[in-house]
């Protein structure tokens, strides 16, 4: 017989009152790679998190490994051999990448606040291998230094380095290249053959086709699909069960489709960026424009500097060459501010430090954008309602009421939230980096919906995407970024996965 590692029965878990998940029956056998998926809200986190000690459950009961548990906290769940990787980062940015991996590990620590720095640095090192970046990253460096998808690696190592039997990695592929993902994926071959068990939540389809053994999908906070086989899981099902209905035209063509009467060809240039250098000279003497409601793409590997360059342009970080023009004009001031004063809009990559307050309600959230724009100081709360109360509901952003917390909203909701803050503010040029990491599959298409009908409307939009068919399925125009450069550029009609792998890996001749 298989053994089971996990396994639920009949979890429940209400927030304030409101049903986050209920019913869920869930099984986890020893060396599968099990799928957890589902719409934004459905309540993938909230399962996992209460697997992993995160929170308790309100009802139901939970056996690891035939025994049954009710963990208080993480630790009590790491010391039953579960860990998780959240989708929300718990590094301490201050620390070193030694001191996070092993925080909790009381080996490391004599006389319990004496670390032995040597021994973790070692061990770090060690497991810094499996992902072949013993050579490029220091352990004593800290984790404030590191980029998003290697601070990814770092939360994955963290729960490998607890000898877990249980992993839980929640979207652990949202900020990850092609090519970590790959090792990514190796690892967690290796393990599996080992006897581990994960549980892993993503909304990319073909990479739980790649990666796991079975699927359970939850739909609402309800138990739609237990387990099934994913050899034997027709894809449309699999979309039919977690949305409800069917998802056709993903990359919301047919939002226009011969209605596409933009002509944005011989529209006026909006913007342009003339020899744009960032402050650390990895982007260098970058210039394109955009007209008005084109769709500008910038494809390319995670690091190659697509979000340096964007935020060089919105003036978030210094940079040591170039203009931006917006009309003709030039922006004077280097600073947020001019930036959004001379109609430019910016969706940050990393919606939790940069892109919305935490702490602050839904509404809050998406008027105070409107509010800093127009210099004005006190929030017309009539007006922020209606406009946040349209914005949920054209965005369909799951949130009980507008006073929640945005921290309380699933993942996918929280980047709704933030784009509708910036759309609000009718940017003439709104520039989005990467708008759909950890977006379900049904919201997807309804962004992308929206983009194509805010660049009908006129608007210039400029998308910093790593998902390929994102890029060459909604955009007109594609820039291939490399190691800082453009190395291409062409018509969304011209492009190919290849020839954009192509200049993003190999290619280095600007065309
Ligand atoms: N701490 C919390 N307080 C209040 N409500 C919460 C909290 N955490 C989750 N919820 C609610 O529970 C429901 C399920 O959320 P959950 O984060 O589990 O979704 P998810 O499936 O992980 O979605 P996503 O794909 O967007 O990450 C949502 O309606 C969410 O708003
Ligand atoms: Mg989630």
């Amino acid at each position: 017989m298989d053994e089971i590692l996990v396994e639920t029965t009949n979890i429940k878990k209400v927030f304030s009152g409101v049903v986050a998940i209920e019913g869920i029956d869930f099984q986890l056998q020893k060396g599968e790679v099990h799928a957890l998926m589902g719409e934004n809200g459905a309540g993938k986190s909230t399962l996992s998190k209460i697997i992993a000690g995160i929170y308790q459950a309100d009802g139901g009961t939970m056996r690891v490994s035939g025994r049954e548990v009710r963990f208080a906290n993480v630790r009590e769940a790491v010391a039953h051999g579960v860990s998780i990787v959240t989708q929300e980062f718990s590094l301490i940015p201050d620390l070193s990448i030694a001191e996070n991996i092993f925080l909790a590990d009381d080996k490391y620590y004599k006389y319990h606040f004496l670390a032995d720095k040597r021994a973790m640095a070692e061990q770090t090192r060690s497991l810094l291998a499996l992902f072949g970046m013993e050579h490029t990253i220091d352990p004593y460096a800290k984790v404030a230094q590191l980029s998003v998808a290697q601070m990814q690696v770092i939360e994955i190592l963290k729960a490998v380095s607890t000898k877990a039997r249980t992993i839980i990695l929640d979207e652990p592929t949202a900020s990850l290249s092609v090519k970590e993902i790959e090792v990514l994926f190796d690892i967690v071959r290796k393990l599996k053959a080992q006897g581990v068990g994960f549980i892993i939540v993503s909304h990319k389809i073909n990479e739980i086709y790649e990666i796991s053994d079975r699927i359970t999908v939850l739909r609402d906070g309800r138990l739609i699909l237990k387990g099934v086989a994913t050899a034997e899981l027709a894809q449309d099902d699999l979309i039919r069960a977690m949305v409800g209905r069917e998802v056709k035209d993903l990359y919301g063509a047919g939002a226009l489709g011969e209605s596409d009467t933009r002509n944005w060809e011989q529209a006026p240039v909006v913007f342009e960026a003339r020899g744009i250098t960032d402050q650390n000279n990895y982007v260098r003497d970058i210039s394109f424009q955009v007209r008005r409601g084109e769709i500008a793409g910038f494809s390319g590997l995670v690091g190659a500097g697509r979000s340096e360059l964007m935020r060089a342009i919105f003036n978030v970080d210094p940079r040591n060459a170039g203009q931006v023009l917006v009309d003709g004009q030039e922006i004077g001031g280097r600073s947020i501010r001019a930036s959004v004063a001379a109609g430019l809009g910016f969706v940050p990559e990393d919606r939790k430090t940069e892109g919305l307050i935490q702490e602050l309600s839904v509404l809050k959230n998406i008027g105070l954008a409107k509010l800093a724009a127009r210099g004005k100081a006190v929030l017309d709360n009539k007006a922020a309602e209606a406009d946040c109360l349209q914005m949920i509901q054209k965005m369909e952003i799951k949130t009980a009421n507008i006073d929640l917390l945005v921290k309380s909203l699933s993942g996918g909701n929280q980047q709704k939230v933030l784009l509708a803050k910036w759309i609000l503010l009718n940017p003439k040029v709104l520039i989005i980096d990467e708008p759909t990491r950890g977006v379900d599959i049904g919201a997807k298409s309804d962004i992308y919906a929206i983009l194509r009908s805010l660049a009908a409307q006129g608007m210039a939009i400029i998308l910093v995407s790593s998902e390929i068919p994102e890029v060459t399925g909604v955009c007109d125009t594609i820039y291939v970024m490399k190691e800082g450069r453009v190395t291409a550029v062409m018509p969304a009609a011209e492009a190919t996965e290849e020839k954009i792998g192509y200049y993003s890996t190999i290619g280095d001749e600007k065309r």
